[in-house]
């Protein structure tokens, strides 16, 4: 596939995104998330890939959904599209994981789409706000909803009903990032961290994710007993045997994704 909005690329076990339309800070037209879905689809059916990370340029990770692309539309066009759910639905089923690289603004669908992502790293240069009010409109891809998860009630009205941005060093205190790195440091330690992921057993990392992602879709007894099930599952793999014996013989263990 020949990519207009992303550039694409494997380095080692990990996939890079980097979005790709530096005149618009990255504004997310459906032809970028499009692109973004197959390129997820071309991840997920690589064996040699372990985990994926989205990043964009040192200005913006993305400042928001594409707002000349949407600023003439009527509510029958983006209820008939179910605008937003389409496409970017593809992001949060990748059943491997997904780091999002953040410097600079990550505002509006950008912040949702970094949200989407399993973690954020941000870089000392990053900003996070959900503006979507000063437009007129609401936050559609997740503002609402994953915003308070991560940072709180609190933060999220506060962002949400202010269009307050939050630096990455607010944005770490709050929960939303899971590192802070110094700019010209992001990509390589978000790759590194990213090489370190793909090393492990595959299935394993793929059953964390999923585990993880379930203390937010579940109750906690619901959510302890599912881990617990997974956890049994795991015994099933030549990676837990392997993992083991590597350990007890004091060796470095070599996985084989089974
Ligand atoms: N959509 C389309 N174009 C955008 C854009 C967006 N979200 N954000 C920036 N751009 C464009 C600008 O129009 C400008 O283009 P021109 O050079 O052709 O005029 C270019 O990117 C550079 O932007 P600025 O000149 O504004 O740069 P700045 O450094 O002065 O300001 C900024 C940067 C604060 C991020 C400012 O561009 C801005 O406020 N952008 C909009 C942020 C926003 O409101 N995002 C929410 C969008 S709605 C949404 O995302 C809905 C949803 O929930 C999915």
């Amino acid at each position: 596939m020949n990519y207009e909005n992303i550039i694409v690329e494997t380095r080692g076990k990990v996939g890079l995104i980097t979005l790709n339309r530096p005149k618009a800070l990255n504004a997310l037209n459906d032809t970028l998330i499009d692109e973004i879905g197959a390129a997820f689809d071309g991840f997920e059916a690589d064996e040699n890939v372990g985990c994926i990370v989205i990043t964009g340029s040192e200005k913006a990770f993305a400042a928001g959904a594409d707002i000349g692309a949407m600023a003439g539309w009527n509510f029958m066009d983006v209820y008939k599209a179910n605008y937003i759910s389409r496409n970017w639905d593809r992001i949060p089923r990748c059943r491997k994981p997904v780091i999002a690289a953040v410097a600079g603004f990550a505002l509006g669908g950008g912040c949702e789409l970094a949200m989407m992502c399993d973690m954020i790293y941000a870089a000392d240069t990053a900003k996070f706000g959900q503006p979507e009010i000063k437009l007129g409109i609401l936050p559609g891809a997740g503002g609402t909803q994953r915003l308070p998860r991560a940072v709180g009630k609190a933060k999220a009205m506060d962002m949400c009903l202010t269009a307050r941005f939050i630096d990455a060093q607010e944005a770490e205190r709050a929960g939303l990032v899971a590192r802070i790195i110094p700019a010209d440091k992001l990509l390589e330690e978000t790759l590194a961290a990213a090489e370190t992921i793909a090393g492990f057993s595959l299935p394993v990392v793929m059953m964390i994710k999923e585990s993880v992602n379930r203390a937010y879709e579940s109750s906690l007894q619901e959510g302890l007993l599912f881990e617990r099930r997974t956890f049994h599952s795991a015994f099933a793999l030549a990676d837990q045997k392997e993992g083991m014996a590597a350990f007890v013989e004091k060796r470095k263990p070599a996985f084989r994704d089974s």
